[in-house]
């Protein structure tokens, strides 16, 4: 049995009182590790540690070049624990390792260097005044980051939040999922082996309410709190933050609409929707997971829709060939589950899929469903699409439009002018024309409504992780 372990202060460590919780490998469904349960005195512990290393520590007070250049070297260590970090990333959640090697982990890697150069190549303003006074800006690092990442995308999402909060100077204390905590408590050893000072980056290990998580975020030492993870757990983060005035970034739910028009090239249409669905199990923030194809195309898009979704691996996550594995717990397989008890009581019909083995959900399909109904209207979370015609570009855009959440849409035209024009309609903090999550890291990441607060990505994640300032000069 592995043993995980809390990193505090450059030391890896079981937590105060010896407690410990288990993490479950969803394939085999046994449990592959015992994990340090951190109690409120390691908390504080951490939290102290990442005050030291921001108010004495050398880190906030290098060069952004000095910066740059260790975590480059971490980058290169990720890369050289490549396979280490994928294995842990796939027996903690189940995600397939085919994922986690070409993916996942690189992706670690390339936010790490991304949001170095960034943040050493990044400029600030002059503002020539009126008055012959000269003003400019600067960016200060903002302090203490806690950084609360779920487990669907384990370290690489943990990296989206860590890299730009130590690239811009912070330090940080980082709780991972308890479901996935392996991955980044192997990383922060990692990082540090790499030449990152210790007490720069700490992780800590457990629940959410009345743990580790609510400890953190009601922390008055703390200056930053970024999170991604349900929309009701972003409330109650919120309320604990806002007790402090500490500002958060929160990346929250989706229900992701997707508009194929009767103009698109179907054949990469439906390649493209399959992914939108189906990539890691549907246990994405931005599945498309309400799909609507304008009637002169939707039965032929249907048809080779299920015929993709048909042809999928699913199985065994340690199998290179497997493109869905089990879903990351028995918790979430069971709230996926009763998604599809739900489908008869509202009306709609599945058209393949359904629980296949253990924890899987075979890719599903559900056409004919209420559309104020549960199953269409929250998130599932998981490999289930739900399909439903529309006739003109304006339903199109309504049906899309209508719900709580804003953070992606896809739409799929070979009409120019209609392409912009829907782009430009739809309240998504995303919109991929013909493609699906295609990233650029310097753009902005975050959604509309109930999909969160702010924006992450290059100057939006320097907004953040700083204090912007001005800087007026008699003259
Ligand atoms: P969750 O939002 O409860 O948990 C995510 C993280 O927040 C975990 O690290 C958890 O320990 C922490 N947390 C929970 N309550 C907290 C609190 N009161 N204070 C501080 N930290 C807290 O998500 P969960 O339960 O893992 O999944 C439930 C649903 O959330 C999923 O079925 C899915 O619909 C959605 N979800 C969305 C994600 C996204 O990428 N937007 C990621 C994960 C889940
Ligand atoms: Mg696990």
């Amino acid at each position: 049995m592995d043993t995980i372990q809390l990193h505090i202060d450059g030391q890896s460590r079981p937590a105060e009182d010896g407690g410990t919780f288990e993490t479950v490998n969803p394939h085999s469904q046994a449990v592959w590790a015992t994990v340090a349960h951190a109690t409120r005195s390691d908390v504080d512990d951490a939290i102290a540690a990442a005050r030291r290393a921001f108010d004495d520590g050398p880190w906030p007070r290098m060069s952004p070049g000095e910066r740059q250049e260790i975590l480059h070297a971490v980058a290169d260590a990720v890369t050289g624990h490549l396979e280490e970090l994928a294995q842990l990333d796939s027996r903690d959640m189940g995600k397939p390792i085919a994922a986690a090697r070409a993916k996942d982990i690189p992706r670690v890697a390339d936010n790490l260097r991304f949001f170095a150069d960034y943040a050493a190549m990044a400029t600030d303003e002059r503002l020539p005044m009126t008055t012959g006074h000269h003003a400019y800006t600067t960016h200060d690092p903002a302090g203490v980051t806690v950084a609360i990442s779920p487990w669907n995308f384990p370290l690489m999402l943990a990296s989206w939040k860590i890299a730009p909060a130590l690239a811009f100077g912070n330090t940080v204390v980082l709780k991972p999922a308890e479901q996935t905590p392996a991955s980044a408590a192997r990383f922060a050893e990692i990082a540090e082996e790499a030449g990152l000072p210790p007490g720069v980056l700490n992780v800590v290990l457990g629940f959410g309410p009345d743990d580790v998580g609510e400890w953190l975020t009601s922390d008055r030492r703390v200056d930053r709190i970024t999170f991604t993870g349900e929309s009701n757990t972003g409330r109650a983060i919120g309320q604990a933050a806002m007790r402090n005035l500490t500002p958060v970034s929160f990346e929250l739910g989706g229900k992701g609409a997707n508009l194929v028009f009767e103009d698109c090239d179907l054949e990469a249409a439906v390649e493209w929707s399959i992914k939108a669905i189906y990539t890691n199990a549907g246990q994405v923030c931005l599945a498309g997971s309400r799909l609507y194809v304008q009637r002169a195309v939707y039965e032929e898009f249907v048809a080779r829709f299920v015929e993709a979704a048909e042809a999928m691996v699913v199985g065994d996550p340690s199998d290179e060939a497997t493109q869905i594995g089990p879903l990351a717990s028995e918790e979430h397989f069971g709230k996926v589950s009763s998604y599809l008890d739900l489908v008869p009581e509202e009306g709609g019909k599945i058209l393949t899929g359904g629980v296949g083995a253990g924890w899987t959900v075979r890719p599903t399909v559900i056409t004919d469903i209420d559309p104020a109904g549960r199953v269409a209207c929250e998130e599932i979370f998981g490999p289930v699409v739900v399909i439903q015609p529309f006739d003109t570009e304006e339903e199109g855009i309504a049906l899309a439009n209508d719900t709580p959440y804003g953070l992606n849409a896809m739409l799929f035209t070979e009409n120019l002018r209609r392409a912009h024009r829907v782009a430009g309609l739809l309240r998504a903090g995303s919109v991929w024309i013909n493609c699906f999550f295609v990233r650029d890291l310097r753009a902005p990441f975050g959604g509309y409504g109930d999909s969160g607060i702010g924006r992450e990505g290059g100057a939006y994640s320097r907004e953040f992780f700083t204090e912007p300032k001005a800087v007026i000069i008699e003259p």
